[in-house]
């Protein structure tokens, strides 16, 4: 099977296994082009993607929500075992308090905190099973989130991936069982913001909003962080 995009032949789909067969019918009921199937997409939100801290009060339908949730499941993970397990969190009252465990925008606190009628409207808390993998664990989540927000993004889905939460008060709050590591949360809603990426001028890695409210994020220049060959030999932009 060739790769080039006009000699592109879908697998045949008898040769795979159900859940992959699934995953493929879905893909043929709803590309409109190839261009939906290729890295180009995959590129373009992980360009465009921004944490989201603002969210239209919108439900997002149950089977995207699934759609995030199996792009996570099929992250790559170390000696492949797996050891994610996942919340799903979208029940009204849970919504409110599981919002109560977290803390938002440490760098324009209290500002950045999603207010009320902003806030995210579904939460996928990410744990590892320490029954699966015993020690780590945390970079796997990190992969299977990265997976989850740019499918989200893709769909009109904000973001935010959270760290800073009352562990303790999550686990109580959703029945977390003790051998359950809660690692991550991840907030998800449709976008009521746009921030805007900026080349970080010095090594101020602060994210700030402006008089409108909107929020800036620098990030470094690729010229000051990728060298060719040898550490310290910088390439030139194009
Ligand atoms: C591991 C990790 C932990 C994070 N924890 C939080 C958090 O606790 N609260 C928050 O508001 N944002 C959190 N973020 C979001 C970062 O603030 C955000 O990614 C960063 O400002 C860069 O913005 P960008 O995602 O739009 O590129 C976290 C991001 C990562 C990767």
């Amino acid at each position: 099977m060739s790769n080039s995009p006009d000699k592109f032949v879908f697998p045949d789909t008898n040769m795979l296994s159900s859940n992959a067969k699934m995953y493929c019918n879905f893909k043929l009921k709803n590309q409109n082009s190839f261009r939906q199937m290729v890295a180009l997409d995959v590129y373009e939100a992980a360009v465009k993607r921004r944490t989201i801290r603002k969210f239209l009060q919108k439900p997002i339908p149950i089977e995207t929500l699934m759609k995030l949730l199996n792009a996570a499941r099929l992250a790559p993970s170390a000696g492949n075992l797996q050891p994610c397990e996942y919340v799903l969190v979208t029940d009204k009252a849970l919504l409110d308090s599981v919002f109560s465990t977290l803390k938002w925008a440490r760098y324009i606190a209290p500002e950045g905190t999603p207010k009320e009628g902003e806030r995210p409207v579904a939460y996928v808390v990410v744990m590892v099973n320490t029954r699966k993998a015993r020690e780590g664990g945390e970079i796997d989540c990190a992969a299977a989130i990265e997976n989850m927000i740019l499918t989200a993004w893709e769909e009109g889905i904000g973001s935010c991936w959270i760290a800073s939460i009352d562990k303790e008060r999550l686990r109580e709050i959703l029945s977390i069982p003790d051998y359950c590591k809660i690692c991550f949360v991840v907030a998800l809603g449709y976008r009521a913001e746009e921030p805007i990426v900026e080349d970080m001028e010095g090594d101020d890695v602060k994210y700030w909003k402006d008089e409108k409210g909107v929020l800036h994020v620098p990030k470094r220049k690729l010229s000051d962080i990728v060298f060719t060959n040898r550490y310290g030999n910088k390439i030139t932009e194009h």
